[in-house]
């Protein structure tokens, strides 16, 4: 790989965040189903016995939430709300078929992965909320009963909500060719950025034109 030739998109520190999050989300998602239905029990192995995964689950739900609070200030940046996102919800059609005819005035990040970014950080401070609520034996005497009740009902929900829009999120990253590699070596092609971002890459011209700044 050139790296001349191509952009810098994640730096590593943000990469490595974001990879050790997955890992831990996926501890905590499996066993955290394994909980629903005793057909699913056997997803608890992800932590070796049940007894561990009922003991690991709530501390690395605290890892998966402290990193996404590192990946939300390294990220809030990008994915605040602008006029031109609307261009990307009016062309709904074109990004859909995945043409690159005319283009949509997309910064970093576009108006989807805007509203997915929001939806992460939401439902992770409700599962991170409602699981205090809930965890024995540390904090769950501290609650009447009726509001363990609230506690579980709203971290069931939102943890599968979560479950959801993660399982959309991997498959858009691997349906958008080029974009795992961009979380994986940091770097994506000219053409990708000007195909998928094309404000973000007129911007990185932009910069790079003035003197002293490298392309
Ligand atoms: C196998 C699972 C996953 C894959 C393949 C994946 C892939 C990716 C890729 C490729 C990007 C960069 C997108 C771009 O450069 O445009 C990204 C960004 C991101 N991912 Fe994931 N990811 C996965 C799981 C997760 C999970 C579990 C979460 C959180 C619960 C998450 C949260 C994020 C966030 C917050 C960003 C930054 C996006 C933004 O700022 O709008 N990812 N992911």
């Amino acid at each position: 790989m050139n790296k001349d030739k191509m952009i810098l998109r994640t730096r590593f520190i943000e990469r490595a965040g974001h990879w050790l999050m997955v890992l831990c989300f996926f501890a905590v998602a499996l066993s955290g189903l394994s909980w629903f239905f005793p057909s699913f029990n056997g997803l608890n192995a992800v932590f070796g016995t049940p007894q561990l995964a009922r003991i690991l689950h709530p501390f690395f739900g605290v890892v998966v939430f402290l990193l996404l609070v590192f990946l939300f200030i390294r990220f809030v940046k990008y994915n605040l709300p602008e006029r031109e996102d609307l261009v990307w919800f009016k062309n709904m059609r074109q990004v859909l078929s995945g043409a690159h005819d005319k283009p949509l005035q997309i910064g970093k990040y576009n108006a989807g992965q805007k509203l997915l970014f929001w939806g992460i950080m939401g439902l992770i401070s409700l599962l991170l909320i409602s699981g205090v609520l809930i965890w024995r034996p540390y904090f769950a005497p501290l609650f009447s009963i009726p509001t363990i009740r609230l506690g579980l009902v709203v971290h069931a929900v939102a943890g599968i909500a979560l479950i959801l829009l993660v399982i959309g999120h991997a498959y858009l990253a691997f349906w958008i060719k080029g974009s795992i590699r961009g979380m994986v070596t940091g770097y994506v092609t000219r053409s990708w950025a000007k195909n998928h971002h094309d404000r973000w890459y007129r911007q990185l011209l932009s910069k790079s034109s003035k003197p002293g700044n490298k392309p």
